[in-house]
């Protein structure tokens, strides 16, 4: 049997640090509404001690949400434990999800720590958060730069502490598909009461790999994937949600794997996020982008009016678009352009066909994309019986 893997959506918390993504209270909650509708197993709403606003946005979140988890964001100090549970309180299912740097570079310059006050900091804080709250993430930030028997170490102890889920975060977006592999390995096979906690992985896309290593962290055996709707996040952003949910689907050959989400949510929650922060997804953007279905060339057109998935892994209806779009240019074929005239309700005999073809043709030579109204006026032009 395929197992299950949740997704933990942080669009609202490690999305909205990207720069152009913050969101006022009313456009969290929609956003938090839409992220539940897609049945992703947590939401984080927010990191409740970074301002007033966060910490009513947190608190409203967890009064509205009713299906997925309701995680808030705290450092591992008490105050900040005691705001993130004074906003999350309310949720029907809550979470604390406190955090310590782990690596030596961070220990040293940022936290200006020794390595075993950080473990036992970490240790007070998740026994401190668990008096609150049952369910508590404990994320080793900069997991991936981090000396490996000290990341085995310092889980294994909070987890006795009574974490129930141990984040490894690539924080700076450093590792690789490989390496990622190996240190999700080494931890299932060196940190001895893992199997009381869930393995959740965190990346971000510096080189571009975050959903590559988030995917390779879930071959390994992580059990809760960190993702963000098209991606957005600090600096070059998170793991894409989209991607991440249809690589899981499109190939359960590889990932074995399953997760909740309703696929068929994707482009909206895509597209409400783009309406309410005004941040474009790029064209080529994979799943999401106006040119993901989009198909152009006339050989691959031709393919796929007689069978979809010779150019299609995947169907738009799956994410939630209705159809394919062929859009017609300079490389789009006859088959093509017969099928767009018929869907746009224009019959034409063979004659008039190969005339209008022909004015399509040098008219796509000169203009880049030919529009519906562009073959409109092909057509006023000369003949055609609009079928009724
Ligand atoms: O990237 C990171 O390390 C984080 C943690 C706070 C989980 O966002
Ligand atoms: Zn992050």
């Amino acid at each position: 049997m395929a197992k299950q893997i949740k997704i933990f959506d942080t669009t609202l918390r490690d999305g909205e640090q990207s720069p152009g993504c913050s969101m006022n209270l009313n456009e969290k909650i929609q956003m938090a509404k839409q992220i539940e509708k897609m049945k992703v197993d947590v939401i984080e709403a927010g990191f409740a001690i970074a301002s007033k606003g966060d910490f009513e946005s947190v608190s409203e979140i967890a009064r509205n949400i009713k299906e997925a988890r309701v995680a808030s964001l705290s450092r591992a100090l008490k105050k900040d434990i005691d705001c993130a549970w004074d906003a999350v309180k309310h949720a029907r299912l809550p979470r604390i999800h406190t955090f310590i740097a782990t690596s030596d570079i961070h220990m040293k310059y940022k936290l200006k720590m020794k390595p075993e006050d950080v473990m036992a900091q970490a240790v007070e804080m998740v026994k401190y958060a668990k008096a609150y709250c049952e369910d508590i993430e404990f994320s080793a930030e900069d997991a991936t730069r981090s000396d490996k028997e000290f990341l085995y170490r310092i889980i294994t102890k909070v987890i006795d502490a009574g974490a129930t889920v141990v984040n490894i975060p690539d924080t700076v977006g450093y590792t690789t598909p490989e390496e990622y592999f190996n240190l999700i390995t080494g931890i299932r096979e060196n940190v001895p009461n893992i199997h009381k906690a869930d393995i959740s992985v965190h990346c971000h896309n510096d080189l571009g790999m975050a959903v590559a290593n988030t995917l390779a962290a879930a071959r390994a055996g992580a059990t809760q994937l960190e993702c963000t709707i098209n991606g957005i996040g600090e600096r070059a952003g998170n793991a894409a949600l989209e991607e991440v949910a249809m690589a899981l689907n499109t190939r359960k050959d590889i990932y074995g794997a399953v997760c909740n989400i309703d696929t068929t949510q994707i482009m909206r929650s895509s597209s409400l996020l783009t309406s309410i922060t005004g941040v474009k997804v790029q064209p080529n953007k994979a799943i999401v982008g106006a040119n993901a279905f989009a198909h152009e060339s006339g050989i691959h057109q031709h393919g796929m009016l007689q069978e979809q998935s010779t150019y299609e892994i995947m169907t738009p209806e799956s994410i939630g678009l209705n159809k394919n779009k062929m859009v017609l240019g300079k490389h789009s074929g006859r088959h093509a352009f017969e099928d767009k005239l018929r869907d746009m309700g224009y019959e034409l005999t063979k004659e008039e066909l190969e005339k209008a073809f022909e004015k399509f043709k040098t008219l796509a030579d000169k203009k880049k994309t030919i529009f519906d109204k562009d073959i409109e006026a092909i057509i006023a032009e000369d003949f055609a019986t609009e079928v009724s």
